[in-house]
């Protein structure tokens, strides 16, 4: 049995956050902004939209486009570093319950911004091994809720969004997911870290005083790694597979910012027009960029069935990955 990418979906929340508003909340400016990271400006999610509400949009789209019947679904796995509560119930339960969907395994995992490439995975683990036939998985992130609008080091980099994906059984090995490489290094802890609300750091007064809760990162050290680790990454898996770059389809990596973006492509000689590039539009909306990205290409007709697409992630942790997959999912009609 092998794991088939069957369909892609995402949710773009509609509040656009500019620089110039960012200009107005603190010491930044829109040029230094575009000229660091290239992003332009960013979404926001509603005040009374939660992760789930966002990924459950993302999620009813994916199924859609699967022509899968929603019953069919036997896995829910929601990668968020932004989830609806702390500890319970998870983010995907959440999104079950909005889709109706009763007595199948529903889970979060906490990987940053690798999230969707080690939802790939398990999918395919999990397919492969014939415990599951369809599993749905969702990168959603309400990021603006862990952000400190007074940091200007992160606050002009993320956003909010969702992107979710089908993955079937199929025995049709033209269509399978071919691989997925994903790792993580805990010794690099500490430079993209929300410190708070943990066991380490509780939920308390001074804590919650000292701004714990919100995501810090030590932005110039994760840059140099970010650059490395992805480009490694796609030389792995492509050699492993004994894959030439140049039958890559399309090249997604992870949105965080144009310059890392534009530098891994360029070190592995990926044509512009074959690489994906959102992050002017939406920032860095960690587990979700990489599905958002996706999305927007299948409704530009960028990407069609049968076509080779390799996805590249880094992110906190770090954690680092990257897949190799076919799309085996009808072509897009609006
Ligand atoms: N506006 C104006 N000036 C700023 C801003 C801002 N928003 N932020 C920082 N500066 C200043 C700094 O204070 C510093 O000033 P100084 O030279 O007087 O000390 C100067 O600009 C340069 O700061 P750097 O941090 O060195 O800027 P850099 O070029 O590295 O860009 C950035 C910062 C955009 C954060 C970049 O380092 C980056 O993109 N890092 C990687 C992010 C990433 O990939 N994260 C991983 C995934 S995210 C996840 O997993 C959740």
């Amino acid at each position: 049995m092998y794991a088939a990418f069957r369909s892609i979906g995402s949710y773009i929340p509609q509040n656009i956050l500019t620089n110039q508003d960012l200009e107005k909340m603190v010491d930044t400016s829109d040029e230094w902004i575009v000229k660091r990271t290239g992003i332009k400006e960013r979404r926001i999610a509603n005040a009374d939209e939660a992760t789930s509400d966002l990924g459950y949009k993302a999620a009813l789209q994916a199924i859609e486009r699967s022509e899968i019947d929603i019953t069919e679904i036997d896995m829910i796995v929601c990668a968020t570093l932004s989830p609806d509560y702390l500890t319970m119930p998870s983010t995907a339960a959440m999104i079950s319950k909005k889709l109706g969907i009763k007595n199948v395994m529903a889970f979060d995992i906490s990987a940053a911004c690798t999230g969707f490439v080690y939802l790939m995975s398990l999918a395919k683990a999990f397919v492969e091994s014939g415990a599951k036939k369809n599993v749905l998985i969702i990168g959603a992130e309400k990021i603006s809720s862990i952000i400190d609008y007074t940091d200007r080091s992160t606050c002009i980099l993320f956003g909010d969004g969702a992107g979710a994906a089908v993955i079937s059984a199929t025995e049709d090995k033209n269509e399978a997911i071919i691989d997925v490489l994903a790792s993580a290094d805990g010794n690099f802890g500490e430079l993209l870290i929300t410190p708070g609300c943990g066991s380490v750091n509780p939920i308390r007064e001074d804590n919650v005083n000292d701004k714990l809760q919100y995501m810090k990162m030590a932005g110039n050290e994760v840059f140099k790694v970010a650059v490395k680790t992805l480009t490694k990454d796609v030389i792995e898996i492509l050699k492993k597979n004994k894959i030439d770059a140049s039958e890559v389809d399309m090249f997604i990596p992870h949105q965080a910012n144009f310059r890392i973006v534009e530098a891994v492509r360029a070190k592995l000689n990926f044509p512009v027009e074959k690489c994906a590039m959102t992050v002017a539009k939406y920032g860095n909306t960690s587990s979700a960029s990489i599905p958002m990205a996706m999305n927007d290409l299948y409704e530009e007709g960028k990407i069609k069935n049968g076509d080779l697409m390799l996805l590249d992630a880094f992110g906190g942790g770090f954690t680092w990955g990257s897949a190799l997959v076919r799309f085996a999912g009808k072509n897009f009609s609006s």
